[in-house]
C-alpha cells in the first residue's frame, strides 16, 4: 500500500492530518517528529508531512526532524511549525509576529502551482500561530500570502518541498482537503488504495484475537462511542463473554438511564449491570468549583466505583473495553501527542486503573484510531439505530462540566430540564441533526429580571450549538434568531429559576466546546 508519513511535533491536530489522508483513501502513519530517516518504513512511502507544534523553532529544545529527509528527494509538506521548520533549517528566519493569527485568514496568490490546482485565490484558511516566517531561506519562494501580508504558502525552488502557515487539515479551512489531495495525488503520486471497510474488518479480527475466549467488560455511557463499541463486541465475540456496565453518576441527561437500558437490550446484550451511584458523585462534588479538580474527582471516583463494582462482579482478568477516540488521546497529551499541551484531562484515558489494565495488556480500545465521523460510519455499518448514531457527543464528566462552579443536585436537575427542552425544540425544528453538538450551560451567575411586575432573580443559562466534524475545531451553528427567541421564551417561561438566556458565539479555537 502507498503511504504518507506524518512526523508529529506535538500539534493538537496531528491525528487529524492522518485522518484526512485516510479520508482521501491513502494509508497514513504517524511517527514521532525525530524518527531517524533509516527507521522510517520506505516501502510505498510517497511523501512526508511535518506537523505543527506548540514549540517555536528558535527555542533550543524545539523538536527537529532528521535532516536526512531534506536530502531524500521525497515530497515534503510542512504545516505551520512544520513549514517554519523547513524555512529555518534552510537558512531563513522565523520570529514571533506582532499580529498573531488565530482562526480565519484569507489566502491570496497570483501564479498557479501543483499544490493549488483547482483552487481560487482568496480562500479562507484556518490559522493558529504566534510565530511567522520573517525572512525566507534563499532556496524558498513565497507562493501565497494572507491579507496581513504574512507568507501563507512557501515552496522550495528546486526540491518538492512545500510549507503552509495554516492548517489545511481542520474542517473550517476552505480548500484544505483540496490542498492535501493536491499534495498526496499530484505531488506525491500516491494511489488511493486504503478504505474504511478494510479497517472495520481489521478491528473485528483484532478484537477476536486480543480477547480470545476471555470476558470483556465495557462501561457504557449511552453515547454513540460506547454504543458502537458494545455493538462491535457483541458482533465480534460470543455475547456471553460481554459484560456491559452502566454507571449512573447522576450527571447524565434527563431520562438517559432508561434509554441506555433499552438500547442494550436491543443490541442483544446478555449481561447488563446497571449501577446507581448518583448519591456518591453528587456528595463528592459538594463545594468543588475548579474545573480540573471536578474532572479529576469525577474521573477518580468513576474508576473507584467501577473497581468496586467490577470486583463485586467477580470476573478477574477481564479485559476492559473503552470507547476512547483519537480526539480523547490527543487532547489529553497521550499517545502520539506526547509533546502536545494538555488542554483538558479527559477522564476516560488518564485513570491509574486504566493504566494498570493497559500495562497488563487488558485494554480494548477499538475506536482509538477513529474520529467521531468514522465512528458514526462504523455504527451504521453495524446497524445501530439512527437516534443513537446521530446523538450528540456528551463529555465523560457529564453535566458537572456544564454547571459552572459548584455542582448541586438542584442545579443538575435544573440543567437536565433546560437541556431536555432545548434538545426537544431543536428536534422539533429539524435542527438537531444539522448540529454537531448542542447543550445548555448553567452559569454561577444570577441576574435581575421582572415578571408580572415582580422582581425576578434567576440564573443565566447559556445555549451552545456548534458545527464540527470531529470536535477538534468547531464553528458556531448559526441558529436562526426566530428559533432562538422562541426557545429562550419557552425556557424562561417553564423554568422559573432561569432568568436570562444567552447564546454562545465562540468558535474553537480559541474557545473549547465545553465551558469547563
Ligand atoms: P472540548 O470541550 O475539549 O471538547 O472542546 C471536545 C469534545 O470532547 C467532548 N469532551 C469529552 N469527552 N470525556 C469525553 O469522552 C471528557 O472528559 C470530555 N470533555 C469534553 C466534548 O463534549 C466535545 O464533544
Amino acid at each position: 500500500m502507498d503511504k504518507i508519513i506524518i512526523l508529529d511535533f506535538g500539534s493538537q491536530t496531528t491525528q487529524l492530518i492522518g485522518r484526512r489522508i485516510r479520508q482521501l483513501g491513502v494509508y497514513s502513519l504517524i511517527l514521532p517528529g525525530d524518527t531517524p530517516w533509516e527507521q522510517m518504513p520506505k516501502e510505498g512511502l510517497r511523501g512526508i508531512i511535518l506537523s505543527g507544534s506548540p514549540s517555536s523553532v528558535y527555542e533550543s529544545e524545539a523538536p527537529k526532524p532528521d535532516a536526512a529527509i531534506y536530502r531524500a528527494g521525497i515530497p515534503l509538506l510542512g504545516i505551520c511549525y512544520g513549514s517554519q521548520r523547513l524555512i529555518k533549517d534552510a537558512g531563513g528566519t522565523v520570529a514571533p509576529h506582532s499580529q498573531k493569527e488565530y482562526g480565519r485568514a484569507k489566502v491570496f496568490f497570483e501564479k498557479s502551482d501543483p499544490l493549488l490546482m483547482g483552487i481560487d485565490s482568496g480562500f479562507v484558511s484556518w490559522m493558529s500561530h504566534g510565530d511567522s516566517i520573517q525572512e525566507l531561506a534563499p532556496s524558498y519562494k513565497m507562493i501565497a500570502q494572507t491579507e496581513n501580508g504574512i507568507p501563507a504558502i512557501v515552496r522550495h525552488i528546486s526540491l518538492p518541498h512545500w510549507g503552509l502557515q495554516f492548517h489545511p487539515e481542520v474542517t473550517h479551512c476552505e480548500e484544505g482537503m483540496q490542498i492535501l489531495a493536491n499534495f498526496i495525488f499530484n505531488i506525491c503520486q500516491a494511489k488511493a488504495d486504503w478504505s474504511m471497510e478494510t479497517y472495520f474488518s481489521q478491528i473485528q479480527a483484532q478484537i477476536k484475537k486480543q480477547v480470545g475466549s476471555q470476558k470483556v467488560l465495557l462501561l457504557i455511557s449511552g453515547g454513540v462511542d460506547s454504543s458502537v463499541v458494545a455493538a462491535l463486541l457483541l458482533k465480534s465475540l460470543d455475547p456471553e463473554q460481554v459484560h456491559l456496565m452502566y454507571i449512573d453518576t447522576g450527571l447524565m441527561r434527563k431520562n438517559e438511564s432508561s434509554e441506555v437500558e433499552n438500547l442494550l437490550q436491543q443490541l442483544g446484550a446478555r449481561h447488563i449491570h446497571h449501577i446507581n451511584a448518583s448519591q456518591v458523585f453528587l456528595k463528592a462534588l459538594r463545594g468543588v468549583k475548579d474545573p480540573e479538580k471536578k474532572r479529576r474527582l469525577i474521573g477518580d471516583l468513576f474508576m473507584r466505583v467501577q473497581a468496586k463494582e467490577v470486583k463485586r462482579l467477580q470476573i478477574p482478568g477481564a479485559f476492559l473495553a473503552q470507547g476512547t477516540l483519537y480526539t480523547d488521546l490527543i487532547e489529553s497529551g497521550k499517545g502520539v501527542g506526547q509533546k502536545a499541551c494538555v488542554i483538558k484531562s479527559h477522564h476516560n484515558v488518564r485513570s491509574p486503573l486504566v493504566e494498570a489494565k493497559r500495562q497488563a495488556g487488558l485494554i480494548v480500545e477499538p475506536l482509538a484510531e477513529l474520529y467521531k465521523d468514522e465512528v458514526r460510519q462504523l455504527g451504521r455499518h453495524l446497524g445501530l439505530p439512527e437516534t443513537i448514531i446521530q446523538r450528540h457527543p456528551f463529555p465523560g464528566p457529564g453535566l458537572a462540566v456544564r454547571v459552572i462552579g459548584e455542582v448541586t443536585p438542584a442545579k443538575i436537575t435544573l440543567l437536565q430540564e433546560a437541556d431536555a427542552i432545548y434538545l426537544e425544540e431543536l428536534k422539533k425544528r429539524n435542527l438537531y441533526n444539522q448540529i454537531w453538538q448542542a447543550f445548555c450551560v448553567l452559569l454561577p451567575l444570577r441576574s435581575v429580571g421582572v415578571s408580572g411586575d415582580l422582581r425576578r432573580y434567576g440564573y443565566v443559562l447559556a445555549l451552545r450549538a456548534i458545527s464540527s466534524v470531529d470536535g477538534m475545531t468547531a464553528d458556531v451553528f448559526p441558529l436562526p434568531m426566530a428559533d432562538l427567541l422562541e426557545i429562550s421564551s419557552r425556557l424562561t417561561n417553564s423554568l422559573r429559576e432561569i432568568g436570562r438566556v444567552v447564546y454562545d458565539i465562540s468558535s474553537k479555537p480559541p474557545a473549547t466546546i465545553e465551558w469547563e
